[in-house]
């Protein structure tokens, strides 16, 4: 069976710092489509919920809440090209692509989840990973993946009640009786709207924290594609082979 996670054959450099390529450019792009994406739409949506400060007059003439809603929609579509990309990299794209899969049956997964939980607790270095550790593949897998698809399918049924027998009520329309109801599927989406609020907090929070206390570029990679590594750091350069 082949090893998640290996150490580096690469020597660093002489300042003792070494670089690689880890996150190709559709990873990086699907990454800012998809925070782009998210945030207009917890925004536009908390406005289709709530619309304080709606203007008086004709909806019709103003069109605020049609606005609102087409943003919605049009981030909605960005937000499932985004994640339609990432698969697309998933299976196609470089090793550190398929870095932080949840591989829940291996004793090795667990124990990395184990080390990086105690790292930060800790405030200690660790052995930095090229590629997601296992805990920040769990988070992404959770909240990105599975409440993002949640979202996705939820967003879809509900924009599909406008054109009943259409393309998206024939894909997605099943999600409305399967919750309850319109009225359900609203909840739902609504509520799981806000796991991204608490996701985007913790996530920016330790890749501030990360890239400060590991001094790996961590934020700058998911601009550049590049990261830096110590001697003893981790490579996921590895995965099925
Ligand atoms: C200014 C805002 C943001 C910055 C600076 C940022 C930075 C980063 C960095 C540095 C990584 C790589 C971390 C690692 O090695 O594990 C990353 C990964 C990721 N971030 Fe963000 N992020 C931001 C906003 C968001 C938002 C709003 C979301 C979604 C709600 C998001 C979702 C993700 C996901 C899913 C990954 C995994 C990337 C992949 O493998 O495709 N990020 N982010
Ligand atoms: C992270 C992703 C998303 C977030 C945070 C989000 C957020 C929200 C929120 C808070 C509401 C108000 C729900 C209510 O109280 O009734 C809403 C409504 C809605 N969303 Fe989303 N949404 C997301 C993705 C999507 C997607 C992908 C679509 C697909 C086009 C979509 C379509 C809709 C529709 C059709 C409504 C109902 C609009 C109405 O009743 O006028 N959403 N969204």
């Amino acid at each position: 069976m082949a090893t998640t996670y290996r150490s580096l054959e690469i020597v660093p450099g002489e300042t003792g710092y070494g670089r690689k390529y880890v996150w190709q450019a559709p990873v990086r792009l699907a990454h800012w489509i998809n925070a782009l994406a998210v945030t207009a739409l917890f925004l536009t949506g908390l406005y289709i919920a709530n619309p304080a400060l709606a203007p008086n007059g004709e909806a019709a003439n103003h069109f605020v809440m049609g606005t609102v809603r087409e943003i919605h929609f049009v981030a909605g579509y960005a937000l499932l090209f985004g994640f339609l990309l990432r698969i697309y990299c998933f299976y196609f794209g470089n090793n550190y692509s398929r870095s932080g899969f949840p591989f829940v049956w291996r004793k090795e997964w667990w124990a990395d989840l184990r080390a990086q939980a105690m790292q930060y607790l800790r405030l200690e270095r660790g052995h930095v990973h090229l590629g997601h550790n296992a805990l920040a593949g769990l988070s992404y897998t959770f909240f990105v993946i599975f409440l993002g698809w949640c979202q996705i399918l939820t967003g879809m049924a509900l924009y599909s009640e406008t054109n009943p027998g259409g393309f998206w009520d024939r894909l997605t329309g099943w999600v409305i009786p399967l919750l309850g109801g319109s009225y359900m599927v609203h909840l739902w989406h609504h509520t799981i709207a806000w796991s991204f609020v608490v996701f985007t907090i913790i996530h920016l929070y330790i890749v501030f924290f990360d890239s400060h206390q590991f001094r790996n570029g961590l934020i700058t990679s998911i601009i550049s594609g590049y990261k830096f590594y110590q001697k003893g750091d981790l490579d996921h350069d590895r995965w099925l082979s």
